[in-house]
C-alpha cells in the first residue's frame, strides 16, 4: 500500500472508548454486561442516543422499516456506491459491552475522525446498526441484515414473537418504525462492507495476535425442537405408564453433544434455551420446547448433520413413546469473504505495523448476510480469554483502538481506490 496523506490518519482511542462505556450503559446490568435485547425499550433508547450521535457529527441518517439505522457521510463523488461499514447494538440476554457495539462506535469514531482532519473521500461513507444481530429475542438471527440481504421471508419475521407473544411487528411499531419488511432489500448495494467486531473466541489472544483477518465464517444450522409426552403424577405414574417429554429431551440433549463430538475440534453442538411444562416439580413433563444449534466450516458436514439429527432424534421419541417435532429455523451456508477486501485488512494491520492472522469466524455475524450483497471482510480484536455472550466480555483501549485504526484504513483504501 502506497503512502498517502491519510495514512498518518489515527483515530481518537480514548473517544472510542469513552463511546464504548456511554453506549454500555444502555441496558447495564449489576455484573457489568448489557441486557438490551433488540427493539426492547434498552435498545430503542440505545438507537435513539446514537442516532443523536451521528446527527451530531454531521451524518445524514436513514432508519429502514426493520430499524436498521444507515448514518451517511458524504463523498467527493455522489455517483459511487458508498463503503459501508458498521455491526449491531443490540446484545444477548446477559452479554457484554463489546460484542456488537465494538463495531458499531468505531464506525462512528472512523467518521468523527476524518470529520476532526476535514478529510474528504472520493465515495460517499455510511455506517449501519443492523437490528437483531443476535436472535436472541424473536428466535431468528441476523434478522436486519438477513432481510436487507433477502434473505429473509419478510412476512415470517413481522410475525415471530418473543417469549411474552409480542411480535415483532408490533415491536416495530412501538419503536416508532414503520413501513412494510419487504421494502428493506430493495436498498441499493454498497461498494464494500467491513465491520469489526471483538474475535468471540480464543485464538488471538492465546496466539499473541492483535488483528483477526477474516477471510469467512462458518457454516450454521439452527432448529426449534417440541417434545410432547404426557403430563402425569410424579407419584402414581409407574415407569411403563410414562411419556415423559424430559427424559426425551435430555437424550436429544445428549445425542446433539455426541453429535459435536464425534467431529472433534471442529465440532459444534449447543442448546442454549428450554422451557419445560408444566414445569411443577410433581408432574412427569409433558411438553419440552429447545433450541438445538450445529456450526461447521464444512458445508458438507452440515448437510450430514442435517440428515442425521431429525432421523437419529426420532427414534429417541419413538422410544420415549413421546411425540417429537423438529422445526429448521435457520440455515447459513459457510460464506467466504471478498479476496480484495480482505487484502485491504491485510494491508492495513501490515502498514500499522500491528502482528495479524487470517482466520474464518466460528461466530455468526452482519457480514455473513451482507457478502450476499457486497464484496465484505471483517476485522477481529481479541476479546479477555475468548470469552463472549458472557457480562464478563472484555477487551483492552489498545486493542479496540487498533482495530478501529485498521476499519480506518481499510475504509479509506477501498473509498479513495481508482475506478
Ligand atoms: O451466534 C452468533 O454467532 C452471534 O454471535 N450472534
Ligand atoms: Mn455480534
Ligand atoms: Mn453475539
Amino acid at each position: 500500500m502506497n503512502t498517502t496523506a491519510t495514512d498518518n490518519l489515527r483515530i481518537d482511542g480514548q473517544r472510542l472508548w469513552d463511546s464504548l462505556m456511554d453506549m454500555a450503559r444502555f441496558g447495564a446490568t449489576p455484573a457489568g454486561g448489557v441486557h438490551r435485547l433488540a427493539l426492547s425499550p434498552r435498545d430503542v433508547a440505545g438507537r435513539a442516543h446514537f442516532c443523536a450521535l451521528c446527527e451530531a457529527a454531521g451524518l445524514a441518517v436513514r432508519v429502514d422499516a426493520v430499524g436498521n439505522i444507515f448514518a451517511r457521510r458524504p463523498g467527493r463523488d455522489p455517483t459511487r456506491a458508498p463503503v459501508l461499514f458498521g455491526s449491531h447494538l443490540d446484545s444477548q440476554p446477559f452479554g457484554g459491552k463489546f460484542d456488537g457495539a465494538l463495531g458499531v462506535m468505531a464506525a462512528l469514531e472512523v467518521m468523527r475522525s476524518l470529520n476532526d482532519h476535514g478529510v474528504e473521500t472520493e465515495a460517499p461513507l455510511e455506517l449501519v446498526n443492523w437490528t437483531d444481530e443476535e436472535g436472541s429475542r424473536f428466535g431468528v438471527g441476523l434478522i436486519g441484515s438477513g432481510l436487507w440481504a433477502g434473505a429473509h421471508d419478510p412476512a415470517r419475521i413481522a410475525a415471530l414473537t418473543d417469549d411474552e407473544g409480542v411480535s415483532l411487528r408490533t415491536a416495530l411499531d412501538a419503536a416508532g418504525i414503520g413501513g412494510g419488511l419487504e421494502t428493506v432489500a430493495d436498498a441499493p448495494a454498497p461498494d464494500a462492507y467491513f465491520e469489526l467486531h471483538i474475535e468471540q473466541g480464543p485464538i488471538l489472544e492465546r496466539e499473541g495476535e492483535t488483528i483477526g483477518i477474516v477471510t469467512g465464517a462458518q457454516a450454521q444450522l439452527w432448529y426449534d425442537v417440541i417434545v410432547t409426552g404426557t403430563a402425569a403424577h410424579a407419584g402414581t405414574t409407574p415407569p411403563s405408564a410414562r411419556r415423559d417429554a424430559l427424559v426425551c429431551a435430555a437424550r436429544v440433549i445428549d445425542l446433539v453433544d455426541r453429535m459435536m463430538r464425534a467431529r472433534g475440534e471442529d465440532g459444534r453442538g449447543t442448546v442454549g434455551q428450554l422451557r419445560v411444562s408444566p414445569n411443577s416439580r410433581n408432574v412427569i413433563p409433558g411438553e419440552v420446547r429447545f433450541s438445538v444449534e450445529f456450526r461447521h466450516p464444512s458445508d458438507a458436514e452440515i448437510d450430514r448433520l442435517a440428515a442425521q439429527f431429525p432421523r437419529e432424534a426420532g427414534f429417541i421419541a419413538r422410544d420415549c413413546g413421546t411425540a417429537i417435532d423438529i422445526r429448521p429455523v435457520l440455515r447459513l451456508a459457510a460464506q467466504p469473504f471478498d479476496p480484495a477486501c480482505i487484502a485491504l485488512v491485510r494491508e492495513a494491520a501490515a502498514g500499522l505495523g500491528l502482528k495479524a492472522r487470517e482466520m474464518v469466524s466460528g461466530a455468526g455475524h452482519d457480514a455473513v448476510q451482507v457478502a450476499r450483497r457486497a464484496p465484505t471482510s471483517m476485522i477481529f480484536v481479541p476479546c479477555k480469554d475468548g470469552l463472549s455472550h458472557n457480562e464478563a466480555e472484555s477487551t483492552e483501549p489498545g486493542e479496540a483502538e487498533a482495530g478501529a485504526q485498521v476499519l480506518l484504513r481499510a475504509v479509506l483504501a477501498r473509498a479513495n481506490r481508482p475506478v
